[in-house]
């Protein structure tokens, strides 16, 4: 891992309400602050009050698992930037794959996500990452340059990218630590001709997809992975709090 500070995120997908919340950040909360990672938990939109509540000054950010393009309008089912900056939301998550494969999110409905979400001053976890098939054909760059295609409009200062390989997301099948470096060296130089090298440089690139405390160091030690977004183990106090640690020697160069 380089001088970029290590980012673990946990992302619930749709799990945990109000009352389950709690408990987990109670928990996590013992286990931190925590120096040298940034840690960051994004819960079901109905669980953001209540965790921006226990987690005001508490070392660790709040993040939502979308965002919408408008400030408002009809947009049933839809949430604006600025209603998760009012709950006191620092995070979004944008094009999750099970967005792009469930609900029809394409490359242009995430940018628009991430434009937006920057606009009112979230940090966008900006996700991409091809399928088995892609893989297998020998398509997995190109898939990458078409995701991010379009990225340089957005601003590197409050971007994160997430490689997450899809065949690898719940699936217990991570990635090898050679194609995970592999492709985030790919986004990096890609982030280059978009942003220039210092800020490519600065920019964290998380890897994700079955990340877990037993594959955690290996991955994490690569020198382009700066961090994790966590599904499954992220649900598990133990299991998260133990990735967090992972990430935490990996920084201090163990
Ligand atoms: P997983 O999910 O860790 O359960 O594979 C990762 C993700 O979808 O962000």
């Amino acid at each position: 891992m380089s001088s970029r500070t290590p980012l673990i995120a946990g992302n619930w997908k749709m799990h945990k309400g109000v009352a389950d919340t709690s408990a987990f950040i109670e928990a996590l909360l013992q286990s931190g602050p925590w120096e040298a990672v940034d840690v960051v938990v994004c819960p079901p939109f109905t669980s953001l009050a209540q965790a921006a509540m226990l987690l005001t000054d508490a070392g660790a950010g709040l993040g939502a698992q979308n965002v919408h393009w408008e400030e408002t309008g009809a947009f049933t089912g839809e949430v604006s930037a600025a209603m998760l900056t009012e709950l006191g939301v620092q995070w979004a998550i944008v094009g999750h794959s099970e967005r792009r494969t469930l609900f029809g999110e394409t490359d242009q409905t995430t940018l628009k996500r991430a434009a937006c979400g920057q606009r009112a001053d979230l940090t966008v976890i900006c996700c991409v990452g091809e399928t088995l098939a892609e893989r297998e054909a020998g398509q997995t760059f190109t898939v990458l340059d078409r995701q991010i295609d379009g990225l340089e409009a957005l601003d590197p200062g409050k971007l994160v990218l997430a490689y997450e390989p899809v065949w690898a997301i719940g699936t217990g099948r991570t990635a090898t630590t050679e194609q995970a470096q592999e492709a985030h060296a790919f986004l990096r130089r890609r982030l280059e001709r978009a942003f220039g090298p210092a800020a490519a440089d600065a920019l964290r690139i998380l890897y994700g997809g079955s990340l877990k405390p037993s594959n955690a160091h290996e991955l994490l030690a690569q020198p382009d992975v700066d961090g994790g977004l966590i599904g499954g183990a992220s649900l598990d106090v133990d299991s998260f709090s133990a990735i967090i640690r992972a990430a935490a020697d990996c920084a201090a160069g163990d």
